[in-house]
């Protein structure tokens, strides 16, 4: 989790040069304009890396996008259009279900893209082009500088891509890139003010069951919060889209579970308070993560609050995920996991 900002900075310095302001992916050497379709297709945490990237090609290409876990992909007759690009992400190189969806994939005519961590692994060795995260060894179970690095690129990948077909203009892409390369800066930033989640991971251990909600591109990352705390602590944990709490899962809402509301402060912040009001109406628990201003208004409802400092929507589901992971390790430390 610490390694984060340096590993991050050096992902980026692979496939953008800040000094020239200048995109690297020469060696994908895909003709953009004629593709037709983009599946992204993976397991686990790298799956909810894949749902993040819809949200970004959908607003910079203007192709259709699915976005499907490798388990069901493989099963399933999704079509598969000539010149459809299927992009396989995976931390190790080597899951079976993504190996075998990829396999399938070239099978029906795909052109295939891995985005690994691993050099030289499966996934990496098949493809018809690949791209690496240089993360360095995971070496415990939960994927975290993984799935950032996976992000990282996957967000330099839309731009690129979007550059290359001519749906965006340079001054415009050049603008975005320099928000990438503020993610490392403002990373560093939560690694070093950990003392909020401290407090309550501390909370969080006592409960049998969590909730996160979130919006929008940062609804995968509630999935994925869900997941780290679940592994790493072994308390039942839910991510659910904010829309969606109306539409049953309030009913487990009481005054014993934890609800953690990612709720940066974005063009939907109001909606997502609306929720926070719904939750707060049940006696919910309300933990909320925002900026300070979108906590200051929250602030009557929620019992804590951590604060992550305002940045463009683009990046903020990469910021976002690190004190998720934080949550999921201090609350497993708590329990002495
Ligand atoms: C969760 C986690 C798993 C992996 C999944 C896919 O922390 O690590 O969910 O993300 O098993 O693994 P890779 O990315 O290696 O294909």
């Amino acid at each position: 989790i610490f390694e984060q900002p340096s590993i991050l900075a050096d992902t980026i310095n692979a496939y953008y040069d800040a000094e020239s302001s200048e995109l690297n992916f020469s060696n994908l050497t895909i003709d953009f304009s004629k593709i037709t379709k983009i599946s992204i297709i993976a397991c686990g945490t790298s799956y909810y890396a894949a749902m993040v990237a819809k949200y970004w090609f959908e607003s910079f290409i203007n192709l259709p996008i699915e976005v499907d876990i490798a388990s069901e992909f493989r099963y399933r007759d999704s079509y598969l259009p000539e010149n459809g690009l299927s992009i396989f992400l995976s931390q190790s190189g080597e899951t079976a279900d993504t190996l075998a969806a990829m396999r399938y994939a070239k099978q029906k005519g795909q052109i295939t893209l891995s985005i690994v961590n691993v050099k030289e692994s499966s996934l990496d060795r098949e493809a018809d082009f690949s791209l690496q995260c240089f993360a360095g060894p995971e070496i415990s179970v939960a994927s975290t500088k993984g799935l950032t690095t996976q992000l990282t690129i996957l967000l330099l990948l839309t731009l690129h891509i979007a550059q290359e077909t001519n749906r965006v203009s340079k001054l415009e892409i050049s603008r975005k890139l320099q928000l990438v390369a503020e993610i490392p800066g403002r990373i560093s930033e939560i690694l070093n003010n950990v003392e909020s989640v401290k407090v309550i991971a501390r909370e969080v251990a006592q409960a049998r069951n969590t909730i996160f909600i979130g919006r929008n591109y940062i609804y995968p990352i509630a999935l994925e919060a869900a997941l780290k705390l679940k592994e790493l602590s072994y308390i039942h944990s839910e991510g659910i889209a904010a829309g969606e709490l109306k539409h049953g899962p309030i009913a487990l809402i009481d005054e014993n579970i934890p609800i953690i509301i990612l709720a940066p402060q974005n063009n939907l912040f109001e909606k997502t308070s609306s929720n926070a009001q719904e939750v707060a109406a049940r006696g919910g628990k309300l933990i909320t993560i925002s900026s300070a201003e979108g906590n200051a208004s929250l602030k009557n409802l929620s019992k804590y609050q951590i604060n992550i400092s305002h940045s463009d929507a683009l990046i903020e589901p990469i910021i976002y995920a690190v004190p998720m992971q934080l949550l999921a390790y201090y609350v497993a430390v708590c329990k002495g996991n």
